[in-house]
């Protein structure tokens, strides 16, 4: 098997919290095969020398490079963080575009091919992860690398018209006819990227998931949505639920039923929205609304950019006003947390609600959504609501659907899944639970993998 090459902006090197299934799952695909895990350091400093940091363990390499500290702030911070995040999440109203931060994004990625390109042999298959860089693989070509390169888009694909409202859109979107394969994570995100492929990127569609580029080359496009690790979450939930810290909060919570969000602090996840929909819930139904505390734990993300800073302090007032409106001496309806825990108290906490609240305005997938589910009880599992415009939507038809920008319906889910009996939490949650075990990450990776060595 020919060797494995992953490049991500961020790196999960050995010794750090490797929680995120994402990571194992790429350790377990780089392990199979030997490999290579490039991407940047973490670190930034004053001038970059392209010096590369290497661990070694097992059979996998990993080379970081750092940054300097205005090539984070174009590249990151900026062009990654203020256009193409806001842009593929559907915000045309947050896009911030400016040419030096576009030129930065660019350089980094040339810095990138720079680095990356001597490494490379002719037999290597190489899978470079999301928007952060995008260009990659076509400035590798340039320097003359023909392997098998593969993407991967972890976030959605927005509609052909917003994707067409990024100024120079086509010279950013159309270096992904450089790869043999772009994953997507949902069909739909694959059907709107064939549109702009036909609508603004002069190119072709043709049979089943082949797209031709404008000089009349091909490549692939298709959907692999991601997943967890389904079995180890389940472990460690029915463990975690001794630790002391689950302990304290299902005791603290007594005799109320447990509500949980766990969101990076982004405006993608729905927060505001989130926080009033749950004031709709006490304020709806007055008669019962002790009978619900809803923990928030949204981890500060990328705090350097000023939309996350507003959306910190917007949160921060909501939380107060809805526990000032309905709070009372013994009670806290809305606990918001803004640390962040051990993945394995995370399951711990899934698995004591009786409520999971995922309800982005939109989200490539959401794995929160996901591993909910399988850090449940058997016995007598909690009910997820789920926003219909995530990812994991598409394939998580028994949790509760909303639309997030309805707090009413949010406030109705909410309510139904307090109520819901126990045989209907069991049926919903086992056939999530089945698809679950059958589709998890170690099938994600290797379903991408095949695909890509078959092209
Ligand atoms: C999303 C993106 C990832 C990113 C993660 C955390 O899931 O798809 O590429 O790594 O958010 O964001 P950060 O900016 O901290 O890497």
């Amino acid at each position: 098997m020919s060797r494995l090459v992953v490049v991500s902006n961020r790196v999960a090197l050995p010794g750090e919290n490797r929680a995120g299934g994402l990571a194992v799952a790429l350790e377990a695909a780089l392990q199979e095969s030997g490999g290579l895990w490039f991407g940047w350091s973490g670190k930034t400093v004053r001038e970059a020398s392209g010096a590369l940091h290497e661990a070694q363990e097992g059979d996998i390499r990993y080379l970081t490079m750092d940054l300097s500290r205005a090539d984070l702030d174009a590249y990151y911070n900026g062009f990654s963080n203020r256009t193409l995040w806001p842009l593929l999440h559907f915000r045309l109203d947050l896009v911030d575009y400016d040419r030096e931060t576009r030129g930065g994004y660019g350089a980094v990625n040339v810095l990138f091919a720079d680095r990356l390109a001597p490494l490379l042999r002719e037999d290597d298959t190489v899978w470079i992860h999301d928007y952060h860089l995008i260009p990659l693989a076509s400035l590798l070509r340039e320097r003359g690398i023909g392997c098998r390169i593969g993407f991967f888009l972890h976030v959605p694909m927005p509609s052909a018209d917003m994707a067409a409202a990024l100024p120079d859109h086509a010279r950013l979107f159309s270096t992904l006819y450089a790869y043999d394969l772009v994953g997507f994570q949902t069909l739909r995100d694959v059907e709107r990227f064939q549109d702009y492929v036909r609508l603004f990127g002069g190119g072709r569609v043709l049979e089943e998931g082949v797209l031709e580029a404008p000089d009349g080359h091909r490549f692939r496009a298709a959907a692999f949505p991601i997943s967890i690790d389904t079995r180890r979450i389940a472990d460690q939930a029915r463990q975690a639920v001794t630790k002391p810290t689950v302990r304290l909060l299902r005791e603290s919570v007594k005799p109320r039923q447990l509500v949980i969000g766990v969101d990076r602090l982004d405006y993608s996840k729905g927060l505001p929205e989130r926080f009033r929909g749950f004031e709709r819930y006490l304020a709806r139904h007055a008669d019962q609304k002790g009978g619900l505390t809803y923990l928030q734990i949204a981890p500060i993300s990328r705090g350097e950019v000023s939309e996350y800073q507003l959306l910190r302090s917007e949160l921060e007032r909501i939380a107060g006003h809805v526990n000032g409106q309905h709070a009372a001496p013994d009670w806290t309806p809305l606990r918001y947390v803004n640390r962040n825990f051990a993945h394995t108290t995370l399951t711990g906490f899934y698995r004591t609600a009786r409520i999971g609240l995922v309800t982005p305005l939109r989200d490539g997938m959401n794995l929160v959504a996901k591993e909910f589910v399988a850090a449940q009880d058997p016995e007598d599992p909690g009910v997820l609501v789920l926003s219909q415009l995530a990812g994991a939507a598409y394939e998580m038809r028994e949790a509760l659907l909303v639309n997030p920008y309805d707090l009413d319906g949010v406030a109705d889910a909410i309510a139904t899944a307090a109520h819901m009996p126990r045989q209907q939490r069991i049926e919903r949650w086992r056939a999530m639970m089945d698809y679950l075990r059958e589709n998890d990450i170690d099938a994600w990776r290797r379903r991408y993998l095949a695909a890509l060595r078959a092209t």
